[in-house]
C-alpha cells in the first residue's frame, strides 16, 4: 500500500495532512454554514471555528437587477444575519475566483463585518484578458491591488485555530483556487455535484485540460474530505439543491470525471459540451465588477457609474 500521505505534489501533501489531523481526532473541524442564492445558483458559505468564533466567508453575492441596473443586499444581509447571531468575527472575505455569473458582495461585507479581501494571485492575468476585452482605461490597476491578500499554490492561512491552505487549481478560469480548511474543501468551479458534473472551461483563459488536471489534484485528497461548491443547478432526477459531498463521492460518481476518465476523454466531452453553453446571463457586469474586487467601475464626469457591454467580441 502506498502510504497514503505522500503525493509528488507537496502542496497536496499539506493538505492531505491537515485533512487527516482532523480525522484522527487532532484538529478541529470547521463549522460551515451556506446560504444559496437561487437568482444565481451560487453558494456562499461562511465558515469558522466553533472555539475561537473566527470565520471566513466564501464567494459572497451582491443582488443586481441587469434590467434597471440596481444593486441590493438581501443575499448578503442574510450573512450578516448569520454572522451576528452566531457572534463570529470575520477574518477573511474568500473569492475562489472572478466570478462570470454573479457580482461579489465582498466590499459591502467588508464595510459591514471586516475581513481581508483575498483571491489567487493569478487574478493579474484575468485583469489583463477583461480589461482589454473592456478596453479599461490605465487607471483600471491589473496588479490585484484592489484585493487586501493574493494566494498563491500551497499558501498557508488559519481561520481562528484552524489551519487552512490555498491550492491554484486553474482551468475554469486562470485564476481558480481552492480553499481547504480543516478537513473543509472549498473548490469554487472545479467539480460541481457528482450527479452534475464539472465547470464550464470556455471563458477567456479558460482551459480542459488544466481543468482536469486541478481535478485529479483535488482527487488526491482523502475520501472523507468535505467538499463545498460554488454552485449547483440541480441534475436531471433531483428536484432540491445542494452544494456539499465528498473526494470520495466525486471520485467513484462525478458524471464528467469519475475514476478512470481520462484526460483526452475529458477533453473531448468538456469542449464539445461548452460549445453549446451560452453565456451566463450576468456576466458582462459581473466580470467588470469582479475584477476589480467587487468594486463598480470609476464614476464618469456626471458622477454615475456605468458597465460596459463591447459587441460582437464574446
Ligand atoms: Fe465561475
Amino acid at each position: 500500500m502506498p502510504d497514503p500521505t505522500s503525493s509528488s505534489d507537496p502542496a497536496v501533501t499539506v493538505a492531505v495532512a491537515q485533512i487527516r489531523q482532523v480525522e484522527q481526532g487532532q484538529a478541529r473541524s470547521p463549522v460551515v454554514h451556506t446560504i444559496f442564492d437561487e437568482a444565481t445558483f451560487t453558494a456562499s458559505h461562511i465558515v469558522y471555528d466553533p472555539v475561537t468564533r473566527e470565520a471566513a466567508i466564501i464567494d459572497s453575492v451582491l443582488d443586481y437587477e441587469a434590467s434597471s441596473g440596481r444593486t441590493s443586499h438581501a443575499s448578503a444581509r442574510k450573512i450578516v444575519d448569520y454572522v451576528h447571531s452566531e457572534r463570529l468575527t470575520v477574518q477573511w472575505q474568500l473569492e475562489t475566483h472572478a466570478h462570470a455569473d454573479h457580482l461579489s458582495a465582498a466590499p459591502w461585507l467588508q464595510q459591514q463585518l471586516a475581513g481581508k479581501l483575498a483571491i489567487g494571485a493569478e487574478i493579474t492575468r484575468v485583469q489583463n484578458v477583461f480589461g482589454k476585452i473592456f478596453n479599461a482605461g490605465t487607471e483600471f490597476a491589473r496588479d490585484g491591488s484592489q484585493f487586501d491578500h493574493l494566494f498563491r499554490d500551497g499558501d498557508r492561512f488559519s481561520v481562528g485555530g484552524i489551519e487552512a491552505i490555498a491550492l491554484h487549481v486553474p482551468g475554469h478560469t486562470p485564476a481558480d483556487m481552492a480553499f481547504i480548511i480543516g478537513d473543509a474543501a472549498f473548490i469554487g468551479d472545479t467539480l460541481f455535484m457528482p450527479d452534475y458534473g464539472t465547470a464550464r472551461a470556455d471563458f477567456p483563459g479558460g482551459d480542459a485540460r488544466q481543468l482536469f488536471r486541478s481535478i485529479r489534484r483535488l482527487m488526491e485528497l482523502p475520501d472523507a474530505t468535505r467538499v463545498f461548491l460554488c454552485h449547483d443547478y440541480k441534475a436531471p432526477g433531483r428536484d432540491h439543491f445542494a452544494w456539499e459531498t465528498t473526494i470520495g463521492a466525486e471520485r467513484t460518481g462525478n458524471i464528467h470525471v469519475h475514476d478512470g476518465v481520462s484526460e483526452d476523454e475529458f477533453v473531448a466531452m468538456r469542449t464539445a459540451r461548452d460549445a453549446t453553453l451560452s453565456l451566463p446571463n450576468l456576466i458582462m457586469p459581473s466580470v467588470q465588477v469582479n475584477i476589480r474586487g467587487g468594486h463598480m467601475p470609476e464614476p464618469e464626469s456626471n458622477g454615475t457609474r456605468y458597465i460596459k457591454i463591447p459587441i460582437d467580441t464574446l
